[in-house]
């Protein structure tokens, strides 16, 4: 029996963790003992809770609470947290996902103190450090024992960091075992989307009807926190919908809703809130966000994991930032860069509207990397016990 601690803290790692644990659960119950740690990185009852109850998820074993605040101040509380509880628990590793500044503290928690580390969505890489994700994925990759990627760009990116893929076993911070493995949201996009059929009635709910409608995300501080970027989104969903006489719907983040009227000018905040065909709603759960994805014409997005579930979902995908670490999706045509610019945005949708995009190749594995993850875990931390 091998005993593990999970670090999740924002939406898309609760989501994630909910694929690692209904592998263990189903596998390996008897084998793997999972501690669950939320940090409170994110806290609304639709930001977390509704992500356990629905995908069951088992509750967290303890919650730190540490809310919003600065990079500084969020982080280091974190880190004072995991600590505790890494010594109070004595597990043989430690799980992180992602990027966010949960898998940062974590990643510094626990290597100070020797802890293991597996990181899942590792290699990952934007190529812009001004990103506080960029920053806190490098981080914790190079703190990492095993690191599990989901795509060949991730593995290729470690080994231009001087990671290899020929180290053996036992593995440690000094000689990591790293992993093409799949994409764990591609295991749980896979097992949430009957699910989600069955049990979703969002389209209903908000009159909108397959394939006519577009589904939009936006929270990258990049965007929501620069006036001229924020306008730029905004004054092109507005020209779109009325181009192509089609709604668009966007869950909004609490960090987007807070920052609407502070950073858009009163005229354009005023035609985005009574434009009735741009349906602004409360973040929506993830069975329904699958039903929203599946069912929209266009995804519109600055979210990482929402462009991934567009191609998971056959839906073209314009991506609202300058870069993306999901490099694949751009290679193959189903998606597109734009970034904040107005008319590159509307350019990339006319082309997408036009012209059905039917090309969404294999790239994220066969569904079942939570299970090759647990057999590693498996692998490397009975064995450094004997
Ligand atoms: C964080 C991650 C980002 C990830 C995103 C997923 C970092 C640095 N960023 O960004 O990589 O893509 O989560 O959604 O870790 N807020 C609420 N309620 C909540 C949570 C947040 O109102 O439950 C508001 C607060 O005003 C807060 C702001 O959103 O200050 C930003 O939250 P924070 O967790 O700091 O960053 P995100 O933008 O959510
Ligand atoms: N998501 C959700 N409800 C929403 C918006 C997003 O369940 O209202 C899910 C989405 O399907 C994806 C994850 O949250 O699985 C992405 O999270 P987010 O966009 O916040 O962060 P990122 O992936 O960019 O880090």
């Amino acid at each position: 029996m091998i005993k593990i601690i999970t670090v999740i803290g924002a939406r898309p790692q609760i989501i994630k963790a909910a694929g690692l644990s209904r592998a263990i659960k189903e596998n390996f119950g008897s084998q793997i003992q999972e501690i669950i740690v939320h940090t409170g990185q994110h806290y609304d009852e639709n930001m977390s809770q509704v992500f356990f109850d629905e995908l069951g998820i088992p509750q967290p074993d303890y919650n730190l609470s540490v809310g919003s605040g600065k990079h500084g101040v969020q982080t280091a509380r974190m880190i004072e947290g995991i600590e505790e509880i890494i010594e109070k628990e004595n597990p043989d590793a430690i799980v992180v996902y992602g990027d966010t500044n949960s898998t940062l503290a974590a990643g510094v928690a626990a290597s100070k103190i020797h802890l293991p580390i597996v990181h899942i969505e590792a290699g990952l890489r934007s190529y812009n450090k001004k990103m506080p994700e960029e920053v806190n994925r490098i981080m914790c990759d190079h703190v990492s024992t095993l690191l599990f990627s989901p795509t060949k760009a991730g593995v290729d990116n470690l080994i231009k960091e001087g990671f290899s893929t020929e180290n053996k076993p036992p593995y440690n911070m000094d000689n990591p075992g790293v992993f093409h493995c799949g994409d764990i949201m591609y295991d749980n996009s896979l097992y949430f989307s009957e699910l989600s059929d069955e049990r979703s009635s969002i389209l209903e709910q908000n009159n909108l009807v397959s394939n006519e409608y577009v589904l939009s995300t936006i929270h990258r501080n990049d965007n929501t926190d620069q006036s001229e970027r924020l306008s730029g989104i905004f004054e092109a969903i507005l020209d779109l919908i009325v181009t192509f006489d089609i709604p668009f719907v966007l869950p909004l983040h609490p960090r987007t809703a807070k920052l609407l009227e502070v950073n858009l000018s009163k005229d354009l905040y005023h035609k985005v809130t009574s434009e009735k065909r741009l349906k602004i709603i409360p973040p929506v759960s993830f069975l329904d966000m699958i039903a929203l994805e599946k069912n929209a014409k266009i995804i519109v997005t600055d979210s990482g994991g929402v462009q991934k579930e567009a191609f998971f979902f056959k839906k073209p995908c314009i991506i609202l930032r300058p870069e993306t670490e999901w490099i694949e999706l751009v290679s193959c045509g189903a998606a597109q860069i734009v970034g904040w610019h107005k008319e590159k945005i509307k350019k990339a949708f006319t082309q997408y509207f036009e012209n059905e995009h039917t090309s969404f190749p294999t790239l994220f594995g066969d569904g079942k990397a939570g299970v090759f993850m647990c057999k590693k875990m498996l692998e490397t931390f009975e064995n450094s016990k004997s």
